[in-house]
């Protein structure tokens, strides 16, 4: 997803390598072109990578502050002239955007009657132009722009006519130290420095300057100059806020020897568990203690209904909960994906619970869904692991994943931390409802177990290495499971297809027999979760029956089942545990396969074509 970052400094800095390098930060994002704009020395745009545009800057090109962006094409095919920052017609009005303007097409006809000449097919330009506009008719009527007021009042008078969703950062040509962001629908923080302030889409480029933030919310305004930083509403009012010290490091978002942030990831999956559970757990009472939904109790025990909201693997983790909280803490739930939920008119009353479960915290399908069950008065919760991100704050309560940032764009330490906040939240809510203190107690140890366990599935890496050398050529692959495993076949799949874009599809494997069987022979594999619980049977009998039809089997089994290796062709092992837990340890291997297959056929694993980290628009 698009990423915006925006610096202006007196401390003599380069604002250009500053500039260049918080668009280093924000390549996890995923873009397909860049640029950069500084009043001193002009724009360079490329559709290549940050890297070109470093390449591509002249020699002279230097100034004390500039805007820079990654863009992620929404409006207009990615190419240099559809890259930011985008001009007004004078080149002195430079804007950088994410998001939607919708009602861009009335603002272009508008502005070009008015005689605006457009250079691009993008949505932003318009912003641009809007404000060329206003000032213009300002100082058509005597104004003079001291201090930054008039570009300031003709940004916002632009602020005011546009529609859609926008995070965006506006530079004018003749206040070179002035710059102007604003929020609707699209994440912005503040960087304050000393001498220096920051405007960007995460706090990524930020930290290596200074770690006090402010989050702008929908609506308001920030001015920054390099000594001073200004909030202000859309209808001028001021806006007082106080600043956040993030406490991630630097080094945090560094891959940490590994070759991809997604192995990094993938590895850090003891320590994520290890986290999400820190300090909530009270094994010997059973119980799970979650800070987060202390001030929403009373709210929680007149709930007669879940549903959690959420995209893609998010949702398949939402998935595996509903299968932990019905069969544990006996409460209703629904799963519906984000985008189809605020759609619908879902029956939702001040008795349901909606939860949204995001890892960026950013997802737009899955803010909306809950603002939709808000207005319905529903309580919302977030299973959230971005701290101050936009569903954080909107929703009443929530419970963090700390699982720390997670840059590459496919999701795997962040779904176990998903998974485990799930089970937390089952025993919160089960203790509340019926849940006996000695299941409390086996579900407490069985998770505190798990980070131990699923490190000894990651020691297997290098042979999965060698199972994903062998399947490299296939074209196809299905993913079989049943119960709390189903959510654990569809996520492998899924994490198959996005990074290495193979065919792969998720099933029930009770469903095979209604149509995807119909695919499979000896070049269609098959991945089968098959470890021991209480559909244990009928997926061998399912296994059975790819075999009659000499579909290749990779059998994820449970340690000490050698009975299963007589049947499939390959088998991964995995540690015991209890059924309600086990899609935290089955969905390792898969990702490690997934990995592998995807960096066996050179494929740029942590940056997928055509995906964002962060998907902020709809
Ligand atoms: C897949 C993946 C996506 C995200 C989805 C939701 O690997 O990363 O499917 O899970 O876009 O993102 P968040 O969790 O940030 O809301």
């Amino acid at each position: 997803m698009c990423g915006i970052f925006a610096y202006t400094g007196n401390k003599g800095k380069e604002a250009g390598k500053i500039l260049l390098n918080g668009l280093l930060s924000l390549e996890y994002r995923g873009y397909d072109s860049a640029g950069v704009y500084m009043p001193e020395s002009g724009s360079v745009k490329t559709t290549g990578a940050v890297a070109e545009l470093r390449r591509k800057l002249p020699k002279d090109f230097k100034g004390t502050s500039g805007i820079a962006h990654l863009r992620w094409a929404t409006h207009g095919e990615p190419s240099e002239k559809n890259a930011h920052p985008h001009a007004d017609c004078g080149g002195e009005i430079w804007v950088v955007h994410n998001g939607i303007i919708e009602n861009f097409k009335e603002l272009k006809e508008k502005l070009s009657k008015a005689g605006h000449t457009f250079a691009s097919d993008s949505d932003t330009e318009v912003l641009a132009h809007l404000v060329e506009e206003h000032l213009k008719n300002q100082s058509a009527g005597g104004g003079s722009s001291s201090g930054g007021k008039n570009f300031e009042k003709a940004a916002l008078a632009a602020l005011n006519e546009v529609r859609g969703t926008y995070g965006i950062a506006l530079q004018y040509k003749r206040e070179p130290d002035r710059i102007i962001a604003a929020r609707m629908g699209s994440p912005i923080v503040l960087g304050l420095g000393d001498g220096e302030h920051f405007i960007a889409s995460d706090p990524a480029p930020i930290l290596p300057h200074t770690r006090k933030v402010m989050f702008l919310e929908d609506g308001e305004v920030a001015v920054i100059t390099p000594g001073k930083h200004r909030i202000f509403r859309l209808d001028s009012t001021t806006v007082k806020r106080k600043a956040t010290e993030i406490d991630w490091s630097a080094e945090e978002a560094q891959k940490g020897g590994y070759e991809h942030f997604m192995l990094k990831e993938i590895m850090e999956g003891p320590e994520v568990v290890r986290n999400t559970l820190r300090g909530r757990l009270i094994p010997a009472k059973g119980f799970a203690k979650l800070g987060g939904l202390e001030s929403v109790t009373k709210q929680l025990q007149r709930i007669d209904r879940i549903i959690i909201v959420a995209c893609g693997t998010a949702s398949y983790a939402g998935q595996v909960g509903e299968y932990m909280l019905e069969g544990h803490a006996r409460i209703p739930v629904e799963v519906e994906i984000g985008s189809e939920f605020r759609y619908r008119k879902a029956v939702v009353n001040e008795r349901t619970a909606v939860i949204g479960i995001s890892q960026s915290g950013e997802t737009l399908d899955t803010l909306e869904a809950l603002r939709e069950g808000k207005r319905h008065g529903a309580l919302t919760l977030g299973i959230v692991n971005t701290v101050g991100s936009t569903i954080a704050r909107e929703t009443d309560a929530g419970v963090y994943n700390h699982a720390g940032p997670e840059i590459s764009v496919a999701s795997t330490k962040a779904f176990l931390s998903q998974m485990t906040a799930l089970a937390l939240l089952t025993v919160f809510l089960g203790r509340q409802r019926g849940m006996t203190e000695k299941e409390g107690r086996e579900i407490a140890l069985a998770l505190k177990e798990l980070p131990e366990k699923i490190e000894k599935i990651l020691e297997q890496r290098g042979a999965i290495e060698q199972l994903a050398k062998k399947y490299s050529k296939n074209r196809d692959f299905l993913y079989i499971a049943r119960t709390y495993n189903f959510p654990v076949a569809l996520e492998g799949a899924l994490k198959l297809k996005e990074i290495s874009y193979i065919h792969a599809e998720g099933c029930a494997a009770g469903e095979m027999k209604h149509g995807p069987i119909a695919m499979i022979d000896g070049n269609f594999p098959t991945v089968a979760i098959a470890t021991k619980d209480s559909v244990y049977e009928k997926m061998i009998s399912n296994i059975h029956e790819i075999k009659a039809r000499k579909g290749p089997v990779i059998a994820i089994a449970t340690e000490g089942d050698r009975e299963i290796a007589k049947l499939a062709d390959d088998v991964i092992h995995v540690p015991k545990t209890m059924e309600m837990l086990s899609p935290i340890l089955n969905v390792v291997p898969l990702q490690l396969f997934a990995y592998y297959l995807a960096k066996e056929k050179g494929l740029n694993v942590d940056r997928p074509r055509n995906l964002a980290k962060s998907v902020t628009v709809e």
